[in-house]
């Protein structure tokens, strides 16, 4: 296959005085890293890494430009006092070293600044809101969460002052002073925050500014602060400086938000007032409800529309966001939607995008999986780690020590931990052998791809990562003691999973109940699947779909089970966490009556949670039946029967789904010790902890042999 040349994405671009040696930025993410408002070197290593792996421009995370006052958190950015100048300097002098540019990101945090509240002061708003969001989402996370999610305000309940004259003189007074520091410590560019219901974008919002004075109402009242705000900092940094807005292009959510017309217009004002580009992201009003939507959106270049209106509005350069893959980008930029790209999370995933894209390389670049993982800890005021890269926030780990001598080393399972295993011992020099049973590799993460497509993305980067890193695979091999034991391992790697039981009640081994095993062999047709489950006619289909390899690509599967799947209309999923949940939502979306029975009082668990509040919302859209706190008690061949407290429900079934029974299993692990073989167990063999927890225990491992 010829590789894409990503001419427009690579090119060269400019904004204002500014040259970038490519069209890819980094998106602003907290790293939460900072020792109050100092940058640290583990801020520093983060950012180094992505301007090396060929970022034109690396843009922090938020940094608060009257710190304390009006921050998010005490580890962000502060440019408050001149004493952060030095800090701010040795984080551009090592992203100048690695070939990058650096643009920081100001603001004042508004309704949003924790700090505030934590230390007493009010948070500064434009107008004080009727109605409160709809919390109800938090159900679903457990009390340790919700204790860490008060961990920036210490508990404590923020309280309100509307913004008068001075408060917004002081505002701008504080940006200019911040964009000063900030030119004056060697960075590049400077992005004003004016999104994500921050205090500029508030202004800007019909939703939280109510004035009536020229602060509010009109777009050009509401856009008001934000341009007074880019008028001082450009009188303060001088024209050729490049000074980039940050804007919602579309507030979601079910209140009366702005629109990408009406941003289209403040973007235009902004632009007269001096900036020199406009960076469209977008925001949902209630972080609890609709945060998949935005800022951080589910969909692949979910702002484009909003973007295409923006830039149709103004002369100046724009950029867009929102999982903008390769692909995507250098079409939109080709087709002149837009002029640069932010990249967030694809970037935390593998900081070398651009170096491997440049280089050819484009298969090898770790896909993010839009799992949510990485925000989730920003909103317990902690750093981000991901769920496929164990280097986020801990660069080190991405340097790969060679062997000092050769080594075999035989991994047995061929799911992600096993691939992670065999990818990272193969990188550091060592023969490796993979030994998978079943005909393909990627174990559960290949079936997950069914109902979680994103995850596909890392079956295929994992598959040609292995395969060009020349680990031997064997496929539809069962390894047993004699035959690794043959294979003479220095060290054997057993990622061969969990065990999938059932539940244990009467009727739990009826036919038509399915472990999570039984149902991936039905719906994949795998080779060694158990399909007594199926009545005479299914099991015909299936065989037929196997024959002809019709059930090999997971992409036709998801479109073949929307006309016929192997199982019947009502559906009791038992287990309502993160497989559950997800299980439940692909079923019902091909017409199945689901009913998902969670023994605890919380659903989802353990899927980062924007995800998880998406998830559930969702479910429940797709008119499943989600049931919290019930007691399995028995199975018949038509029914399920729970109790909820003393009471007792039917529920008609013609299947039942066993999503939750998973229990790590290090038995083929105990059976290779005992013959004195060299072991070390990886992923849910050794503890059920899904992508992330695979992934990471891998690397662990395998950097450690
Ligand atoms: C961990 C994390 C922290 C973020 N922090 C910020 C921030 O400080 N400022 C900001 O404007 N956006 C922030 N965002 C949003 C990103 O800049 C970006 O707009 C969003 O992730 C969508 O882009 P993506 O789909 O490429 O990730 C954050 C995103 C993530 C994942
Ligand atoms: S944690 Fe998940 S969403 Fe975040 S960057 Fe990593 S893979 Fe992407």
């Amino acid at each position: 296959m010829t590789e894409r040349a990503y001419n427009s994405l690579l090119s060269s671009g400019r904004i204002a005085g500014l040259e970038l040696s490519n069209r890819v930025f980094l998106a602003a993410m907290d790293m939460n890293l900072c020792v109050d408002g100092e940058i640290s070197d583990g801020e520093i290593a983060h950012y180094t890494a992505r301007a090396a792996g060929g970022t034109a421009m690396v843009i922090t995370g938020t940094g608060a430009v009257a710190w304390p006052v009006g921050a998010t958190s005490r580890h962000q950015p502060a440019f408050s006092d001149d004493r952060f100048i030095p800090g701010i300097g040795r984080l551009a002098d090592s992203v100048h070293a690695a070939g990058g540019r650096l643009c920081m990101q100001l603001c004042h945090h508004g309704k949003t600044a924790s700090v505030d509240t934590a230390e007493g002061r009010p948070q500064l708003v434009p107008s004080l809101l009727d109605g409160t969001p709809d919390l109800s989402a938090l159900r679903d996370s457990p009390m340790d969460e919700l204790r860490r999610l008060a961990t920036a305000t210490q508990g404590k309940k923020a309280t309100y002052k509307v913004a008068d004259e001075e408060d917004l003189v002081w505002v701008i007074d504080q940006f200019a002073a911040a964009a000063r520091r900030v030119k004056f410590a060697g960075v590049d560019a400077i992005e004003i925050h004016a999104a994500h219901g921050y205090l500029l974008s508030t202004f800007l919002s019909r939703t939280y500014n109510k004035r009536d004075d020229r602060w509010g109402g009109s777009i050009e009242n509401r856009a008001r602060l934000t341009c007074e705000v880019v008028r001082a900092v450009k009188r303060e940094v001088g024209a050729d400086y490049p000074v980039l807005v940050r804007l919602n292009g579309h507030e979601y959510g079910p209140w009366d938000g702005l629109t990408a017309a009406e941003s289209a217009e403040a973007a235009a004002l902004i632009e007269r007032a001096g900036a020199d580009a406009i960076h469209v992201s977008a925001n949902a009003h209630n972080p609890f409800a609709d945060f998949t939507d935005g800022p951080l959106p589910s969909a692949v270049g979910a702002y484009r529309e909003h973007t295409k209106t923006i830039k149709q509005a103004v002369s100046i350069p724009v950029v867009a966001v929102g999982r903008m893959l390769p692909e995507l980008a250098d079409e939109m930029i080709a087709a002149g939607e837009c002029d640069f790209v932010s990249m967030g999370r694809q970037l935390l995933a593998d900081p070398e995008l651009v170096n491997k894209i440049r280089a050819g390389r484009r298969r090898s670049v770790r896909p993010c999986i839009n799992c949510y993982v990485c925000v989730e800890q920003n909103f317990f005021d902690g750093n981000p780690k991901c769920a496929v890269n164990p280097a986020l926030c801990n660069e080190e780990v991405a340097l790969l020590t060679p062997f000092d001598r050769p080594r075999h080393v035989v991994v047995i399972g061929g799911g992600p931990g096993g691939m992670e295993a065999a990818r990272v011992a193969a990188t550091r020099g060592a023969k490796v052998t993979l030994i998978e049973k079943g005909g393909r590799l990627g174990g559960t993460l290949w079936f997950s791809q069914l109902t979680t497509p994103a995850n596909e993305m890392l079956v295929d980067w994992l598959t040609h990562e292995v395969e060009r890193l020349g680990v031997e695979v064997l496929l539809g091999t069962r390894a047993d003691v004699d035959l690794v034991d043959s294979l003479r391992p220095d060290v054997v790697i057993v990622a061969t999973g969990a065990r999938r039981g059932r539940p244990d009640v009467p009727g739990a081994d009826l036919p038509h109940v399915l472990t999570g095993d039984a149902l991936r062999g039905v719906i994949t047709g795998e080779a060694d699947a158990d399909l007594a489950a199926l009545g005479p006619l299914q099991r015909v289909v299936v065989a037929a779909g196997r024959a002809v390899g019709a059930l090999s690509d997971a992409n036709r599967v998801r479109r073949l089970s929307k006309m016929w799947m192997p199982i019947g209309r009502r559906v009791v999923v038992v287990g309502g966490g993160l497989v559950g949940l997800e299980l439940a939502e692909y079923l019902a979306e091909r017409g199945r009556h689901v009913t998902v029975l969670e023994e605890g009082q919380h659903l989802g668990l353990p899927m980062a949670m924007p995800r998880r509040w998406t998830a559930v919302r969702e479910a429940r859209e797709h008119g499943v039946v989600l049931v919290r706190e019930a007691r399995l008690v028995s199975i018949s061949c038509d029914s399920v029967r729970y109790h909820v407290g003393d009471e007792q429900f039917d529920v008609g079934a013609d299947n039942v789904i066993v999503a939750g029974e998973v229990r790590a299993d290090a038995s083929l692990a105990d059976e290779l010790s005992a013959r004195g073989l060299n072991v070390r167990l990886v992923g849910d063999a050794a503890e059920v902890g899904y992508i992330e927890g695979a992934i990471h225990g891998a690397m662990k491992v395998a950097r450690d042999l």
